[in-house]
C-alpha cells in the first residue's frame, strides 16, 4: 500500500495522520506509537449497520456532510449561491521533521484549506489553518473548528467557569452522546472562559490517568466542543467562534484560524501541565530576567492619588526589597474616579503637577522599576477624547452600547482610534522612565459593529498588533495583562505579555483554587500572585500574613497591600519572605509544579520538583477544618526512591496557626527519609487551623 502518511512522535505522544480516498484522517493522537501500523485504518475499519451507509464513513479532518459525516462540520460558510456543503480533496500533503503540511482543495466550493500540524519534544501539538477564497464571490465564513479524535476510553471531560473575583473553577462532567460546547462571546477571553477543554477517563486525577487538553489561542470570542455522535466516535474541538458576516472573504483573500494547542498526557493533570509549562517556556519571548517583586498600589490607594504617600509606602517597599512598584488607574486626566477619563493618556496635572519624573527618579534611586496602569480599548463617554470622536467605539447603527463600568469600547480597528492610543501610550513611555505597563479591559464587548461589520476579530487582531508596536517601540517594555483580574488569560495574548493579573481578589483562600487552576495551563511566573492586606477588600476574610505570603509565593509574587499599615513585626516579615521569595525564584519557575492527589479535601499539598530529582518545596494549605483529628500523612511524589533526602518545615513569613499541644517531632529539627519512603508512608501534618499553610523543603542529601 503506497499510502500518504506521517507519524510526529515524542517521547510521550504520537500524532498519526494518512490520507484516505482524498481526506486527511488523524488516526491517532495520544500514546507513543512505535513499530508496525501500516494496517491500523484496515484495523479499526467498522462494520457497515444495518440503516447506514453502504460502506464506512471516512469523514477526515474536514468532517463533511459530503462524506457522509453527521457531526458538525469543520468548515462551515457559503458563497452568494453556492459553496454552503465541501468536499475537499487532498491535493498537496508533505511531512518533515515535525511538521505536517496538507493543502486541501474544493474545486466546487472553490475553497483552499492550508493545514499544518506541528508537534514538538514535549509532545504538544499545533495546529494551524488557513482558508483561502478561490471564487470571483464573495465567500462568507461562519465557523472554522480545529477537531481531534478522542478515544472511546476519555469518558468525561473538564473545563472551567468563573466570574470576577473567582475565575477558573473546574468542572467536571460525563461525557453522553451529543455535542458538549463551551461558547466565549464576550470579545475578550473573559473570566468564565475555559482555558482549556479537558478529556479525561473517570479514573484520572492529578498524577495519573489519561489526559487530552485542548486550548485556543485566541483572546476574542472563542468556542470549545466536545462531540460523541450516534455512531459512537468521538471528538474535541476548539476556533474562533465567528460572528455573522465577520469573516467575508474576497477572491484570493484568506483566514488564519487561531491556533489550536493540544496536549495528551498519560500522567494526569499535572503531566498536562508540565508539558504546557514547559512548551510555554520554551518559547522565544518568554520572560527570563528573574520575576521581579512587584507592589501594585490599587488597594493601597485606589483613586487617591497623593505623591507624599505614595513614597512613603515605597519607602516601606523599599525596607522589603519591593523590585517593582507599579502606579495602577487614576493618574492621568480628569480620571479622579472610573466615571471619567479613560481614552485622554496624558499625565493629569491636578495630581501630578510636576508630572509622573520625580516620583519616577525617587522610585529608581531605590533601584526599584516603576511601572504604570492603562486601559487603551477603552473610553469614558465623559472624555475629551469621546467629545471629539463619538463614533470612535465599536457600536452598530449609531446605538450606544450598554454601559459598563461607565465605559465604552474604542474600536482599535479603526485606524485613527488606534493611531491616536499608540501615539499617547508612546508618548507617556517615551518621557519617563516606565519599563512595565499593566494592561486592563475592564468590560464585555456587545453589539461591538466596526463600520457596519461585526468587529470583534479585527478588535483581537488590532491589540495584538498593538502590543507588538509597543515593544519594538520600547523594546525592554514588559506587559501585563488585566481584565477585571483575570478575564483574558490565553494561549493568544500570551505571545505578547509577560505576566497575567490572575485575579482581582487577593483573598489568598479564594487564590488558592483559582492559581492552582490557572497554572494547569499557565506557568507560575507569567501569573502575578500578591500578598494583600490583612482585612481582603473583595471577600472581609482577615488571614493571617504566613498563609497570604505562602499563596503568594509560588508564581510571580507581589504585594497589593498598603504597606505602611503593616506593622514592624509584619515588615519584617514581609522582608524575609521577600528573601526566600528571590532566593527560590528560579527554581519555582523553572521546575515542574506538582499538584499532590491529596486523600483529604480539606487541605491542598502543592510544589515544585526538580526535573532531576534533587529537590522539592512544598506548601501543605489547610482550606478547611479537618475532620479526623490528624489530616493525612503527606507523601511526595517525582523524588528518587533509591536516595534519601533531608525534609524539614520553613516559615519565611512566619509560623502558621497550630490548633494542637505539640507538633509532630520531625517540623523541630527536620528528618532524614528516603524517596521511597516519602512517597509511600509519607509524613505526619501538625493540626492546622483553617486557612493556614506551611512550607516543607526536601533536599537531596
Ligand atoms: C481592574 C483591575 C484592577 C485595577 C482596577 C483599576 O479592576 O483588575 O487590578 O487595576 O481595574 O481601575
Amino acid at each position: 500500500m503506497n499510502k500518504q502518511s506521517a507519524l510526529l512522535s515524542s517521547a510521550t505522544t504520537t500524532f498519526f495522520c494518512e490520507v484516505q480516498n482524498g481526506a486527511l484522517v488523524i488516526r491517532h493522537w495520544g500514546a507513543p506509537l512505535t513499530g508496525e501500523i501500516s494496517q491500523v485504518e484496515l484495523a479499526t475499519r467498522p462494520s457497515v449497520a444495518h440503516s447506514g451507509f453502504d460502506s464506512p464513513v471516512v469523514a477526515g479532518v474536514m468532517r463533511e456532510s459530503a462524506r457522509g459525516f453527521l457531526g458538525r462540520q469543520t468548515l462551515a460558510g457559503h458563497g452568494l449561491a453556492g459553496a454552503w456543503s465541501t468536499r475537499f480533496e487532498v491535493v498537496a500533503f508533505s511531512s518533515f521533521d515535525s511538521y505536517v503540511l496538507v493543502t486541501l482543495r474544493d474545486d466546487a466550493a472553490l475553497l483552499e484549506v492550508n493545514l499544518s500540524f506541528s508537534l514538538d519534544s514535549f509532545g504538544v501539538l499545533r495546529q494551524r489553518a488557513r482558508i483561502t477564497n478561490l471564487s470571483e464571490e464573495i465567500f462568507h465564513l461562519s465557523d472554522y473548528i480545529h477537531w481531534l479524535p478522542l478515544p472511546r476510553e476519555a469518558n468525561q471531560t473538564l473545563d472551567f467557569v468563573g466570574r470576577w473575583s473567582n475565575e477558573r473553577n473546574p468542572q467536571r462532567r460525563d461525557i453522553g452522546t451529543g455535542t458538549w460546547v463551551r461558547d466565549s462571546r464576550e470579545g475578550r477571553s473573559g473570566h468564565n472562559f475555559s482555558i482549556a477543554e479537558i478529556a479525561l477517563t473517570k479514573e484520572t486525577n492529578f498524577q495519573s490517568g489519561e489526559a487530552w487538553a485542548i486550548s485556543i489561542a485566541w483572546s476574542g470570542n472563542s468556542q470549545y466542543a466536545v462531540e460523541r455522535i450516534w455512531d459512537g466516535s468521538q471528538s474535541i474541538g476548539g476556533g474562533e467562534l465567528l460572528l455573522p458576516g465577520e469573516v467575508k472573504l474576497a477572491r484570493g483573500e484568506s483566514y488564519e484560524a487561531p491556533e489550536l494547542v493540544a496536549v495528551y498526557s498519560h500522567d494526569g493533570l499535572d503531566g498536562l501541565s508540565h508539558k504546557f509549562h514547559s512548551h510555554i517556556r520554551a518559547r522565544s519571548q518568554h520572560p527570563l530576567r528573574p520575576r521581579p517583586l512587584t507592589l501594585n498600589m490599587w488597594e493601597a490607594v485606589y483613586f487617591a492619588h497623593d505623591e507624599e504617600n505614595i513614597r512613603k509606602i515605597v519607602d516601606v517597599a523599599s525596607e522589603i526589597g519591593v523590585e517593582r512598584v507599579v502606579l495602577d488607574d487614576g493618574w492621568f486626566h480628569s480620571r479622579r474616579d472610573d466615571r471619567s477619563g479613560l481614552g485622554d493618556w496624558v499625565i493629569d496635572p491636578l495630581v501630578w503637577p510636576q508630572g509622573l519624573t520625580p516620583v519616577i527618579e525617587y522610585i529608581n534611586s531605590k533601584g526599584i522599576e516603576f511601572g504604570l496602569w492603562f486601559e487603551g480599548e477603552m473610553v469614558n463617554i465623559d472624555s475629551d477624547l469621546y467629545r471629539a470622536h463619538p463614533e470612535w467605539i465599536l457600536q452598530e447603527s449609531g446605538r450606544v452600547p450598554p454601559e459598563w463600568r461607565h465605559q465604552h469600547v474604542l474600536d482599535l480597528g479603526h485606524e485613527g482610534a488606534y493611531q491616536h492610543v499608540l501615539s499617547q501610550v508612546d508618548a507617556v513611555l517615551s518621557a519617563n522612565n516606565i519599563s512595565y505597563i499593566k494592561w486592563d479591559h475592564n468590560r464585555v464587548l456587545v453589539d461591538a459593529g466596526h463600520l457596519g461589520q461585526a468587529g470583534v476579530h479585527r478588535q483581537t487582531q488590532a491589540i495584538y498588533r498593538f502590543f507588538k508596536e509597543l515593544k519594538v517601540r520600547h523594546p525592554q517594555l514588559e506587559i501585563e495583562s488585566c481584565a477585571s483580574g483575570g478575564a483574558r488569560v490565553d494561549l493568544g495574548v500570551i505571545d505578547y505579555v509577560d505576566r497575567f493579573w490572575t485575579s482581582d481578589n487577593n483573598d489568598a483562600l479564594a487564590r488558592q483554587t483559582i492559581q492552582r487552576w490557572t497554572a494547569q495551563v499557565i506557568p507560575p511566573e507569567l501569573l502575578g500572585t500578591h500578598v494583600g492586606p490583612t482585612h481582603g477588600h473583595q471577600t472581609g476574610r482577615t488571614l493571617e500574613l504566613s498563609f497570604r505570603a505562602i499563596t503568594a509565593l509560588f508564581g510571580h509574587a507581589g504585594i497589593e497591600w498598603d504597606i505602611t499599615e503593616a506593622d514592624p513585626k509584619q515588615r519584617k516579615l514581609l522582608g524575609t519572605w521577600a528573601k526566600y521569595y528571590k532566593e527560590n525564584r528560579d527554581f519555582l519557575h523553572g521546575e515542574r509544579m506538582v499538584r499532590v492527589d491529596y486523600p483529604d479535601a480539606s487541605a491542598y499539598l502543592h510544589g515544585v520538583c526538580a526535573v532531576d530529582q534533587s529537590r522539592a518545596i512544598y506548601a501543605y494549605v489547610q482550606l478547611e477544618p479537618t475532620i479526623a483529628v490528624h489530616p493525612a500523612p503527606m507523601k511526595f511524589p517525582h523524588l528518587d526512591h533509591s536516595a534519601t533526602y533531608f525534609v524539614k518545615a520553613v516559615h519565611p513569613a512566619g509560623r502558621p496557626r497550630y490548633m494542637l499541644i505539640e507538633t509532630p517531632e520531625w517540623l523541630l529539627n527536620g528528618i532524614e527519609l528516603s524517596g521511597s519512603a516519602l512517597a509511600n508512608i509519607g509524613l505526619s501534618v501538625p493540626i492546622l487551623a483553617p486557612a493556614n499553610a506551611f512550607l516543607i523543603e526536601i533536599s537531596r542529601v
